[in-house]
């Protein structure tokens, strides 16, 4: 899987993900072997800040978050090409500035090189920069050879169908879709990528993954953390945009997409999009419609008291936003007429914890059934996205005995114990497929715009409401009691994680 030359070109580059994320995984793949021989990377943003100060935070970054330890020659290669480009993100001569760098690079290797340029900024610059990118001619570079440049975005796509809209119409009047890699991090994980192979290299799921069998699905992404320092973000986005529309909804697609008909990142793709548009629109109703939000007020996480979201920094007084939501999806398409998908996601719950529970239906109930002896679960699939990454199923044993007597336990496969616990972080992957021009992992554009038409009468609606429908659930625990209700209407309980 090899990249052909490359320049990754970080806009935001002073920023937060950069240091955390993009260039501890670079330097990663470079610990790997997996960075092209030829390989530069220029820093982009507004700030101006020298070369070497440049690399000097790079060095503290690769320091505190590479998952592996300083290995001097691979970093001191990686490092000799970094260099930093500062200019505004709508002024063109800092674009015409750049290119020339770019220009000067091959030229001194007497070579052309793929482009990669990595959007890691916030949304509200997007358009300038992809429009930039455009007219200084660094979109079309190489564009009809295996060296065209490539766009690689970071999530928010927009906030409601409209303007996701508008930002796909700007980013194909510059760039074709295959040059696009959208970034949905959650792709990158192992235990997302391993869905696919758990569902369609095992014949012993497969029949049985369908309404005949399953009687409901519960996808689960509990953060213990709150808002943090990124309350003022947050408050202009809440968890139905920052974690349902994108990862939520990808976990979704993963589990009840169709096979595809083979590998190729088109195929999946298909796949995804087909099943995210077979998913009925949502009832909107306060007290009994298809979804529930809430925020936290104070309360324990881990026994350590933490401030309720309104008192989060940042966070205006007459925030409606929330921390909180889950749905009650149905899919309406064969295989999974009349079974409800369940999905949640909130900030400082009782755990961190991202899983998809699989719940079978329960065998008719003539032998093992009646009174405290038998004590009989559903059978579930849980497969275990983080931490503590696994498969389990559950499933009922008899407790040794004289007497006939059940139980249900457990079967466990873990991550760390067959393989050992130093996988690949998401940046890491998801770098490396972009740099070989693999799509699978990221979002096409009708994949967020599917997505987004989903969601969007949802938000139209508690934009309406403000504060009327908002719940409350105490910071550590497993959410509002509400949200129970989506469940109990159909004869089901949110599982308790763990
Ligand atoms: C990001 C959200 O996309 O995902 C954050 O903006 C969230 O609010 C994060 O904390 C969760 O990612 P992970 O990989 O820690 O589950």
């Amino acid at each position: 899987r090899g990249a052909p030359p490359t320049v990754v070109v970080i806009f935001g580059a002073s920023g937060d993900l950069t240091a955390r994320k993009l260039v501890p995984a670079i330097f990663n793949l470079g610990v790997d072997n997996l960075l092209p021989g030829e390989f530069h990377l220029i820093g982009f943003g507004r700030k101006p800040i020298a070369d070497e100060d440049f690399r000097v935070m790079m060095d503290e970054a690769i320091a505190e978050h590479s998952r592996r330890p300083l290995n001097k020659e691979i970093w001191e290669r990686v490092r000799q090409n970094m260099s930093y480009h500062s200019g505004g993100y709508d002024e063109a001569a800092a674009f015409d500035s750049l290119a020339e760098k770019i220009n000067q690079i091959e030229k001194d290797l007497g070579r052309d090189m793929q482009r990669m340029f990595y959007v890691s900024t916030p949304p509200s610059v997007f358009e300038p920069i992809i429009e930039n990118l455009g007219s200084s001619g660094m979109a079309q570079a190489h564009v009809h050879t295996k060296l065209a440049s490539k766009v690689v975005i970071e999530k928010p796509f927009g906030r409601d169908l409209e303007s996701a809209r508008e930002l796909n119409k700007v980013i194909n009047g510059v760039f074709e879709e295959p040059q696009v890699y959208r970034i949905d991090h959650y792709l990158g994980k192992e235990t997302v990528q391993d869905l696919l192979v758990q569902r369609f290299s095992n014949s012993i799921f497969e029949p049985l993954w369908n309404r005949e069998y399953i009687d409901c699905v519960q996808i689960t992404v509990a953060e213990s953390l709150g808002v943090g320092s990124r309350g003022g973000y947050y408050d202009t986005s809440g968890a139905l945009r920052d974690m349902i529309q994108n990862h939520t909804m990808q976990l979704v697609a993963l589990t009840a997409m169709e096979p595809p008909v083979s590998l190729d990142p088109e195929s999946i793709r298909d796949e995804k999009v087909k099943v995210i548009k077979a998913i009925q629109p949502l009832k909107l109703d306060v007290d009994g419609g298809d979804v529930v939000r809430a925020r936290y007020t104070n309360g324990l996480v881990k026994g350590e008291p933490v401030k309720g979201y309104a008192e989060e920094q940042g966070i205006p007084e007459d925030s409606s936003t929330e921390t909180y939501a889950a749905m009650r999806l149905a899919i309406n398409n064969w295989r999974w007429q009349g079974v409800p998908f369940y999905i949640r996601s909130g900030k400082r719950m009782a755990r961190r914890a991202s899983e998809i529970a699989i719940q079978f239906k329960r065998p008719p109930g003539i032998l093992f059934s009646e009174g405290d002896k038998f004590n009989v679960a559903a059978n579930t699939m849980v497969i275990s996205i983080q931490p503590d990454e696994g498969v389990t199923i559950v499933m009922n044993s008899k407790i040794p005995g004289l007497e006939t007597r059940t139980q249900p336990v457990k079967m466990h496969f873990r991550y760390s114990t067959t393989f050992g616990s130093n996988t690949p972080e998401a940046y890491e992957r998801l770098i490396l497929d972009a740099m070989v021009g693999d799509s699978t992992l990221f979002i096409r554009g009708d994949e967020t715009e599917a997505s987004w038409k989903l969601v969007t009468p949802v938000l139209e609606d508690w934009e309406q409401c403000g504060v009327h429908g908002l719940k409350e659930y105490t910071a550590g625990s497993w959410g509002p009691l509400e949200s129970e209700r989506l469940l109990w209407e159909r004869g089901h309980q949110w599982r308790r994680s763990g």
